[in-house]
């Protein structure tokens, strides 16, 4: 997409307002990276079709995309896993200020050691965590999503550089060749349906192959 097209669509979504609307001025003013407004509306888009049971989400930051989530949705849960202790504090508290504190599990503890303990199921997936290991985050939650059910992943084009012909810069290139290995990774996974947006810095959205009983 181009700047163009990208400013013009932010400005159409930036149009939130109390709880989410302060995490917004929060996440600004202390560097706190959250979606973008034209990923929070694709979120909400999504969780209003598939209507899921219930969520899991890879980096709660301080709540924002879960709380967009839980809107959209008054009967969905949220499991939502975050290792910055301080993070996830400020999270429990704008959970609770926005009166959804009962639809939410919140872990605090690194992915890499929670998600292989998790046994439920779960018919959306949302991943949004350190870049350098969507690789195992994704199989761990391939494990955990139901047939039919939907996984995004966030960041997969990190700021263009992934899909940019252009020498990548030394400092960025592992990051970069480990996004481009994760996404023809996940394109080739036979059980799932995957194609690529480029609203935000990436996404991916897979859906699980449903099996014939
Ligand atoms: C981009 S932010 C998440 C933003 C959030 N999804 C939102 O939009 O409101 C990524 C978060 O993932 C957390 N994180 C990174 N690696 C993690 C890991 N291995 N386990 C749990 N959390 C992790 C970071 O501390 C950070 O707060």
């Amino acid at each position: 997409m181009i700047d163009g097209d990208i400013k013009f669509i932010r400005q159409l979504f930036d149009t939130s307002e109390g709880i989410l609307r302060d995490i917004e001025n929060y996440a600004n003013e202390n560097f706190v990276p959250i979606v973008k407004p034209e990923v929070a509306r694709f979120l909400e888009t999504v969780v209003k079709i598939k209507h899921p049971k219930n969520i899991l989400e890879v980096g709660t930051a301080i709540g924002y995309s879960s709380i967009i989530m839980l809107k959209a949705y008054e009967k969905t849960r949220v499991l939502t896993i975050e290792k910055d202790i301080d993070r996830a504090e400020i999270a429990k508290r704008n959970f609770t200020e926005a009166s959804l504190i009962d639809r939410v599990e919140l872990v605090k503890g690194d992915a890499i050691e929670v998600l292989p303990c998790l046994n439920n199921k779960y018919d959306l997936i949302f991943i949004d965590a350190s870049k350098g290991h969507y690789r195992e985050f994704f199989d761990e939650c391939l494990r955990v999503l139901n047939d039919g059910g939907i996984l995004i992943c966030d960041n997969i084009l990190y700021k263009g550089h992934v899909a940019n012909d252009v020498r990548v810069k030394h400092k960025r290139r592992t990051i970069v060749y480990r996004m481009r290995d994760f996404i023809s990774y996940i394109l080739n996974k036979k059980e799932l349906v995957t194609t690529i947006i480029p609203i935000g810095d990436g996404l991916s959205i897979s859906v699980k192959e449903e099996k014939d009983d």
